[in-house]
This record gives structure tokens, sequence and C-alpha cells, in this order.
């Protein structure tokens, strides 16, 4: 793990946004749609910075010092974390004509408060200095991410004594636990004030342990009758050449072997996207880009203005190319014996589904996993209407919740669900409530 940064000093640069910066933008970007902070956050090397927006919570349960932040990771790599903002989970999303914002019922700040990072660097209105800067590989991105929270923290002196979530989709499966296990690493070398207050980590159809992850896909879609089985053979070979070279540690052409599983796959399979077997066109993102580069807009956010925004930067997927197949398997491990784990995923996706994720789990090393594999699995239906939100089971640090009726942007497929899991499960009420006082289990 890379060594704490200096960051003490850099907090006094933190930018925020004046609320009045939005001025004669409002019919864009209403102002009750504008973030309570927004800007950049200062991290090493000299000059760089990670842009952030953070809303407040609108109807906390608790008192404003404990009332809990919750940092949001968008996967890729480098996709901008912006994308989970105004159409995901933010409080806002961007509408289908790209002409303004509209309220997300479902928003994840009505609880708590909600921290939207570009990183890694290179992502998002998160330009890099130079190309040089982009990050290659997780410990250089979870210092980033510690350093721009720090920074960010510093921002108002109740945020750090409120209880801190880490959450993030996709390829952030690598982000949050390395971030995490980081954070808790450097926690106790670091005076009180600069400590973070991790109390949980929640991925969503993540991407954590490659190798055992790529050798799913035949099987899921098999399974499911997306494929024949000589199909799944031809698959399976596929698979072989990725997982092999994964052992053999040729990182790049291992992450190149994926790429062919996931094209053929997408090929045999004639599916709009991978990432929702539902879907009859792919997840229809192109107006937050539309959104997000109006003038308008970079100012009312607070955003550098002639940094072009982009959904995914490529130079990033490029930089961190030999990062795909490496595992961050033992700092998932390490959290696990250090806080609270919550793994969801939309049972629609075909890229890092439920199949994938129970691949890796089932080979943690962790002394709680075999009492989790024997917990029950609980149906989970939502509060106000009974409706199936998917399945639940929990047992000691660990909580896994497959959601009904999604694909891999659970939080946009299915928002009642989404709310009600991450709320739950932050709060450790309804189906993650404690049972028995002991906080062992999920409730039934
Ligand atoms: C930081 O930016 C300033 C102003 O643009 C420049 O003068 C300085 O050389 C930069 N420092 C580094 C380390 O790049
Ligand atoms: C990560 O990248 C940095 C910067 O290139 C490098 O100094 C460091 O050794 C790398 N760490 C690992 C674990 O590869
Ligand atoms: C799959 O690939 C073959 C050969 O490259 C091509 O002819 C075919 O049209 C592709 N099918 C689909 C559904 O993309």
């Amino acid at each position: 793990m890379a060594p704490a940064s200096p960051v003490v000093v850099l907090v006094f640069f933190a930018v925020t946004v004046p609320l009045s910066a939005a001025a004669g933008a409002t019919l864009v970007f209403p102002k009750e749609a504008l973030p309570t902070k927004s800007g950049y956050l200062p991290i090493p090397p000299a000059n760089a910075s990670l842009f952030f927006a953070f809303y407040e919570a609108t109807q906390p349960l608790t008192a404003p010092a404990s009332t809990p932040l919750l940092l949001w990771l968008q996967g890729g790599p480098g996709c901008s974390s912006l994308l989970g903002n105004f159409f995901e989970l933010g409080p806002y999303f961007v509408t289908p004509d790209a002409e303004t914002l509209s309220p997300n019922p479902f928003a994840w700040n009505r609880r708590f408060g909600l921290l939207f990072i570009d990183s890694p660097l290179g992502t998002g209105f998160s330009a890099a200095p130079s190309p040089a800067d982009i990050p290659t590989n997780q410990s250089v991105i979870a210092a980033h991410i510690l350093a721009a929270l720090q920074s960010f923290l510093a921002l108002d002196p109740s945020f750090h004594a409120r209880p801190f979530f880490l959450a993030g989709e996709s390829y952030a499966g690598k982000y949050v636990p390395a971030t995490g296990a980081h954070i808790l690493d450097v926690n106790p070398t670091l005076p009180e004030a600069r400590r973070v207050n991790l109390r949980g980590v929640a991925i969503g159809n993540g991407l954590t342990h490659p190798v055992a992850q790529v050798a799913t896909h035949a099987d899921s879609a098999y399974f499911t009758g997306l494929i024949n089985a000589r199909q799944k053979r031809e698959l399976e070979e596929l698979q072989a050449e990725a997982v092999a070279l994964t052992r053999a540690e040729r990182w790049r052409e291992a992450s190149d072997a994926r790429g062919r599983v996931l094209s053929r796959l997408q090929n045999m399979t004639g599916l709009a996207t991978l990432y929702d077997a539902a879907k009859q066109r792919p997840y229809q993102t192109e107006p937050v880009a539309a959104f997000l580069n109006r003038a308008e807009a970079k100012a009312a956010l607070g955003a550098r203005g002639d940094v072009a925004w982009e959904e995914c930067s490529d130079a990033v997927g490029a930089a961190m190319h030999a990062d795909v197949m490496r595992s961050v398997r033992p700092e998932a491990e390490s959290l696990l014996r250090r806080t609270r784990v919550l793994l969801y995923q939309g049972v629609r996706d075909l890229r890092d589904g439920v199949v994938s994720t129970e691949a890796w789990l089932g080979g943690v090393g962790w002394h709680g996993l075999h009492a989790f594999l024997d917990a029950d699995r609980a149906v989970w239906r939502t509060r106000g209407d009974g409706e199936l939100a998917g399945y639940v089971q929990c047992s000691g640090a660990l909580s896994h919740a497959v959601v009904y009726g999604a694909g891999h942007l659970v939080p946009a497929d299915n928002g009642r669900a989404a709310q009600e899991m991450i709320e739950d499960w932050v709060l450790q009420a309804g189906p993650f409530g404690r049972r028995g006082g002991d906080g062992l289990r999920c409730a039934a």
C-alpha cells in the first residue's frame, strides 16, 4: 500500500462552488438540484485534484452529527461517478432530451449524505495534468481516493465523526476493497482528526477476483438458455485461456482474453447488452453527456469549463488495461474481518452478475464463510407494495442481496428496491436488521 500522503496542508485549497455561481443557469440546472457542495479536492501529485459533488441528506432519521455519509464510485475503469449521480442514484436525473433535470424518487441521499468522486484521475471532470499521472494500479487509486476524502472531510467540522460508507459498482469492485483496506490500514497511523470513520463497504455487480469470475460466463448463459452446449464448450475454451494467462501473470494478454470471452458471448446471444439480458436496447445514457457538456451545467457544478466530460475515459481504460485481471480478493477478505460488507447484484447481468460473485465468494478466506454459505436466503419484498425485490442472505459481517428486475446498473433498473436495500443495510434495519441483538444475522 502506498504511504499516506501529506494532504493536510492541501485541504485549504479545496474549491467549493458558491451557489450563486449557478445564477443564470437555473433553467438548465434547477436550483433545488444543485449539490450542497461540489468542486475539486486536491490530491498528490502537486496540481492534481479529483472532482466531487456532495448532496446532504434530505430526510435523515438521525441527528446531523451521526447521519451517515456514503461515497459512490463508478466502474469502468474510467467511468464518471456523475453517471451514478444523474442516471442511477442521485437526487436528480438528466431528462431524456438532455434539456434539464428531474427528481429521482428513489435517491440515495434521503437518509444519508451522498458523495460522488470522479476517480481515477483522468475520469469525468477529474482531468489529469498529464497522461503519465493517470494511475495504473489499485494502490495509487486507493491513496488518491483517501487523500480526496480527507480533503472533503475537512470541508465541514461535522463531517469527520459521521459514520462513513464506501460503495460502488462494477470495476469499483476493485476500488472499494482496495480503498477500504487502505483506509483501515492507515487509520491507526494517522492523528485522530484525519482518520476516516469507515463503517462498511458495498459493491454492486462487482469485478473483484477476475480469475474465478471469468470462468462463469459459459455456465450462466447456458443455464439461462441463451447458448447451446456446443457454444458453451467454445466459450469454456476461451475462458480457460483467460484463466491460464491470469495464472501466468501475463496481465495484458489475460485482459485481452477476457475481452474475447465477452465479445464472443455478445455475438452468440445477439443481446443488445450483456449488462442486462432483458433489454432490447443498451442503457440510454447519452443524454447525460449532452447535458454535462453544457456550459451552464459545468458552471452550476463548479466543474472546469475546459474539460470535455466523457462517460468513460479511453485513456484511463488503457492505463488500467494490465490491472483488469488482477485480484483484490485479499483486500476483500481483510474487510470481512474488520468491517461490514454488502455484495449486491442485479439478477439480469451477464457480465458481473450473481453467479460471477458467488464464484469468488465461495473461495474467500474468511472464518465466517461456512456460516454464511449455510445461512437461509430470505425472500425480500419492498415495504410499500410488497413486490418481490429479490433475495437477502447474511451472516456475520457479510450481506448478499440479489436484486430482482435489475441488470448491471441496479439503481437505474429497480430504484425502489435499491433505495430500500442501501438504506436498510446502512442503518441495519428491515431485512438487514439485527436479530436477537447479536448483530450476526439478517432478520427473517
Ligand atoms: C503547478 O501549476 C503551476 C501554475 O500552473 C505551475 O507554475 C507549477 O509548475 C505546477 N507545479 C507542478 C509540480 O506541476
Ligand atoms: C503502482 O503504480 C505506481 C506508479 O506507477 C508505482 O510506483 C507502484 O510501484 C505500483 N504499485 C504496484 C503494487 O504495482
Ligand atoms: C457473429 O460473428 C460472425 C462472424 O464474425 C458474424 O458473421 C455474425 O453476424 C455475428 N453475429 C452477431 C449476432 O453479431
